[in-house]
This record gives structure tokens, sequence and C-alpha cells, in this order.
């Protein structure tokens, strides 16, 4: 029995990811909920003819809570992406000012009426919106480091795409070979390739220019998206398809029941480090809180352990670590401050 919540259900991702968690055979009750067109999606999607039973909640104002108390009671999962997306020219900081605060309202909605659940917080910019998460969840007492989820799986979807192009190779050969750590936006992105069992074989494959193009590429990938779509949004299908990437390992930690087993190929997501086993270390070693490191589900698809992705690294690696902490710091800040300075 698996109750999953989609906040922001109506939207580019929302529509998507909540297909594909619809198709899930170990979902038993899908509950989506936005400011609009929840109900409609929930409708359709109900007659998608797998066991999970769908409902859609649409407040009557923004002050009805009812709604969300609703979509929220009894859920084991919360996947959040709710807030406006990027237009040509914009960064995901640019988002900051609307979706900081359509955060902490649903994050209050999760500390109310669905403390134990599993987050995962795709909203952008997300070096700030996981932040702010944790730190609405710590204003309620309920804040669980293990069960909070920035979600960067999109980074690694890209990074495995745009490897296995240059090497000319099916991307299910890359995937669980490499890996992408540190922040979702920008030069925070740092994909580890060159330290990884695919190294020597990229080291063959590319020349020195290649392979900064390739960094570059994933770190600004999303950049491409946004501008092929001129204004009508950012990348939607492939991340519905990333979230519940990861959302699968969630389910399948939960139900005991794994597909993927996240010990053999640990995903990255972006974690609240000094509250995991593991963790304490790297936030001394990197300097920061907050990081996107591979995680390891324990039993009830909590954290059982981090791994520390700033070992082994090459020298080119390290550079990219250093700069992403510099461009990390002050959105985690800036995030934390938000909900502390509002307290
Ligand atoms: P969208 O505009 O198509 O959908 C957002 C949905 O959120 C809309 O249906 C809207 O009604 C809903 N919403 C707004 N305020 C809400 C509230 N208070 N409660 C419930 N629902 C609310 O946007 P799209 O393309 O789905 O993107 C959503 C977010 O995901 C953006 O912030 C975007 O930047 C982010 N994103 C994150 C990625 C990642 O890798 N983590 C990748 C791509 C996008």
């Amino acid at each position: 029995m698996v109750k999953v919540a989609v906040l922001g259900a109506g939207g580019g991702i929302g529509q998507p990811l909540s297909l594909l968690t619809k198709l899930d055979s170990r979902v038993t009750e899908l509950s989506l909920y936005d400011i609009r067109g929840a109900p409609g999606v929930a409708a359709d999607l109900s007659h998608v003819n797998t066991q999970a039973k769908v409902t859609g909640y649409q407040p009557a104002s923004p002050k009805d809570e009812s709604q969300l108390q609703k979509a929220l009671t009894g859920c084991d999962i919360v996947i959040i992406p709710a807030g406006v997306p990027r237009k040509p020219g914009m960064t995901r900081a640019d988002l900051f000012k609307i979706n900081a605060g359509i955060i902490k309202g649903l994050v209050t909605g999760v500390a109310k009426f669905s403390p134990n659940a599993i987050l995962l917080v795709i909203s952008n910019p997300v070096n700030s919106t996981v932040p702010i998460a944790a730190e609405t969840l710590k204003q309620y007492g309920v804040f669980n480091p293990e069960k909070l989820f920035g979600i960067t799986t999109l980074d690694l979807v890209r990074a495995e795409t745009f490897l296995a192009q240059l090497l000319k190779i099916n991307p299910a050969e890359v995937k669980g070979k490499i890996s992408v750590v540190g922040g979702h936006s920008g030069d925070t992105i740092v994909p580890l390739v060159q330290s990884t069992p695919l190294g020597k074989q990229v080291a063959r494959a590319l020349s020195s220019d290649q392979y900064s193009k390739y960094i570059n590429r994933v770190q600004f990938g999303g950049d491409e998206v946004v501008n092929a779509k001129q204004g009508a949004g950012s990348a939607t299908l492939s991340m519905a398809y990333a979230g519940y990437r990861f959302a699968e390992l969630v389910i399948s930690a939960l139900t005991g029941t794994p597909s993927y087993d996240s010990s053999k190929i640990p995903e990255p997501a972006f974690v609240y480090l000094p509250g995991l086993v593991g963790g304490k270390a790297i936030a001394q070693q990197a300097g920061v809180d907050f990081f996107a490191v591979p995680v390891v589900f324990g039993a009830g698809a909590s954290v059982k352990t981090v791994i520390n992705p700033l070992e082994g690294l090459t020298g080119s690696e390290k550079k990219l670590v250093e700069v992403a902490l510099k461009g990390l710091k002050p959105s985690i800040k800036k995030g934390e401050d938000f909900v502390k300075g509002a307290a």
C-alpha cells in the first residue's frame, strides 16, 4: 500500500509525472493537488487500468487548506513540482521570488497533514527550495533529514544521455557508471565522469575541449529546452521521467521490492548532510550543509547512508566542486533566511 501525492499535478511536469506514477503497480493511491486543474487530470488518469485510486483536489480560495489536507492525509510520498518554470534569459535563481512562498506554503501543509511522508522537491531553485523545506519542517518540529530530497536526477539523466552520444553507445551502458553531485543550477552542477569506471574510456574518446563542452552542456542543458520552448516553459517530460526515476527508487525501498537496488547503484539527491549517516564528514569537508550526494535507502525508504563523492576526484573535478560550492553557499543561505526571517 503506497499513497503518493503530487502537488502541482496540473502543470507541465505534474501531469506526465502523475501518469508515470499511476503506471507503477505498487502505488495504491495517487492524490493530485493543484491550485488549478488537478480534478480534471485526476478524472483523466483514473481511467487508466492500474490499481492506484486517483483523486484530485483544488482549493476553493487561497485560504482554503481543506483540499491540501485531504490530498496529503496518509501519504507515504509527497512529490512537489509546483511553481513557475523559467523563460528564456532567466536563471533558476530568478524563480525564487515566486516559488519560495509556494514551497513554504505546501511544505507547511506536509508538516501539518503528512509529517512522516518522504518529500521529493522538484520546484526550482532546488538549491534554495530544499533549505526552505528543511527550515519549514524544523519550525513544526517534524524535520527528518532522512526523508527530504531535492530532485537533481535530471542532471544525471542529461549527463548519461550526452555522454552516451559522445561515446556512440547506448545510454543504458552509462547508467549507474557516472554521477552528478553538487547543486541543481548552472555551475553548481558537478558531473563526475573522469573519476568513475568510465573515466579511462572517456579520456581516450574525448579531447579536453570536448570534455569541457560536455561538462558545460550538462550544466546548462536546461537552457536548450527553455530556448527551444520559446517562452512556454522548461523541461517537463524529461523532468517527469527523472522525477519518477528517483520516486521509483523510493517506492522500491518502501515496498521492499527493489527493481533497482539503491545500495548497488546509489543515485544522487540534494540532501541535508549533517543529519545523515556519513553526511557530517562530507558537510565538514565541503563547508555546506546541503549538497547532492549518492544516497542509499534503508528500511522505510529513509536514507541509510550517503556516499562521499568528494573522494578520489581528478584535478579538474575538484575545480568543478570549488566553483559549485561558491554558488551553492549563498543560495542555501537565501532559502534558510527566507523562512527564518518570516518567522
Ligand atoms: P508549470 O507552470 O507547467 O506547472 C506548475 C504547476 O504548479 C501549475 O499547474 C500551477 O497551477 C501549480 N501551482 C502553482 N502554485 C501552486 C500552489 N501553491 N499549490 C499547488 N500548485 C501550484 O511548471 P512546470 O514546467 O511543471 O515546472 C514546475 C517547477 O519545476 C518549476 O519551478 C521548474 O523550474 C521546476 N523544474 C525543476 C527541475 C528539476 O530538475 N528539479 C527541472 C525542470 C523544472
